[in-house]
């Protein structure tokens, strides 16, 4: 479908970084502009591991909403080793936590305190396969001897499978998925699996680290893949398959620890998350499946309402500043300084 003008029911971002402190009060209204709820990741320093902490980073989350916005941050927990099935049915119990996070010790920014193997979190599994609360996948093996573009591919038979045949009540949400093999998958799958795409994974294929030189701003995690994987996300995103839906994963860090000897792994998204989806739908020829991506597949799934009011984009281009404000640093947001072809019409 070719159309100038977009008139959508509201999306929400499945998968986001908002930080703490001065850092989130200066992201936060990027995503209230656009989106009416947002599931919050819980990697913080120390990361979010329980209800009450879930409850009071959700506080401060509102309070620094700018004035006259509306968003509604929906909280996660951090599954480490020490979380309990208790932890899990106050969670589902608040009704303001909706999902746990997993992340492979040691796979991304702050995971230190993730789990190395998941059969040691069974008993927690299992309360929340009982409690139906969402496991949340970072699905990346650590493996030093896995070559890092397969990471994902190796997560997949190493813990995908078994998880899914032991656990094939839980609800999984396969977070950033990045290759052909993730699609498949999760299409291949029977029941209670979806996925995340994030739209610089929509964008862009692993060129785009190494453009005339390396692009730090182009480094997260997991990886950017072959142009291959990403027509397979593409075609995934936009074919109007249910199981897959919008999850930024915008990601912003200090332009120092960007382009430090040891690089953070994150891009920035959330100034233009959805004009740059509408791009990728745009390519694909299927702006006419942006809303259920970006609006519908997602609560189906989490088991939430659709929201009711609206967003209207329209081709009009803009240009995206050099950086935006990151608390007392900045942050070089993705297109830093190039242009977007959608805006925000109202
Ligand atoms: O690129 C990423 N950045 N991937 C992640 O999984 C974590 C995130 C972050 O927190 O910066
Ligand atoms: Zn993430």
């Amino acid at each position: 479908m070719h159309t100038d003008r977009l008139d959508i029911v509201r999306p929400d971002d499945w998968h986001l970084h908002l930080r703490d402190g001065e850092a989130m009060a200066s992201v936060v209204g990027h995503t209230a502009r656009r989106f009416a709820r947002a599931i919050v990741m819980p990697n913080l320093k120390p990361p979010v591991t329980t209800v009450a902490q879930a409850l009071a980073y959700r506080d401060r989350i509102l309070a620094a909403v700018p004035a006259g916005m509306t968003f509604e941050p929906l909280m996660t927990l951090y599954l480490t080793r020490q979380t309990t099935p208790q932890e899990i049915v106050a969670a589902k119990a608040s009704g303001l936590v909706h999902a746990v996070k997993f992340y492979p010790q040691g796979a991304t920014t702050n995971s230190a305190a993730g789990v190395s193997d998941l059969a040691t979190v069974y008993p927690v599994l299992e309360a929340m396969e009982q409690a139906d609360l969402p496991l949340l996948v970072h699905g990346e093996v650590t493996d030093p001897a896995v070559d890092v573009f397969d990471r994902e591919k190796t997560f997949i038979d190493r813990h995908m499978v078994p998880l899914r045949e032991r656990f094939p009540g839980l609800r999984v949400v396969f977070e950033h998925i990045t290759t052909a093999d993730a699609v498949q998958f999760v299409q291949s799958a029977t029941a209670n699996i979806a996925a995340t795409i994030t739209v610089h994974h929509l964008l862009l294929n692993r060129n785009a680290l190494f453009d005339g030189g390396v692009r730090p701003h182009h480094y997260c995690a997991p990886v950017l893949k072959r142009e291959q994987h990403r027509q397979a996300l593409l075609r995934a995103a936009t074919g109007g398959d249910p199981r897959f839906f919008l999850g930024t994963d915008s990601a912003p860090h200090p332009r120092e620890a960007k382009l430090a000897d040891c690089g953070c792994a994150g891009i920035f998204t959330a100034h233009a998350a959805i004009e740059l989806y509408a791009e990728a739908f745009d390519e694909a020829g299927k702006l006419e499946n942006l809303e259920g991506f970006a609006s519908f597949h997602g609560p189906d799934f989490y088991r939430l309402p659709r929201n009711t009011e609206r967003l209207v984009l329209e081709r009009k281009a803009w240009t995206v500043p050099d950086t935006v404000p990151l608390g007392d640093s900045v942050c070089v947001p993705m297109r830093a300084s190039g242009s977007v072809a959608w805006s925000i019409a109202s």
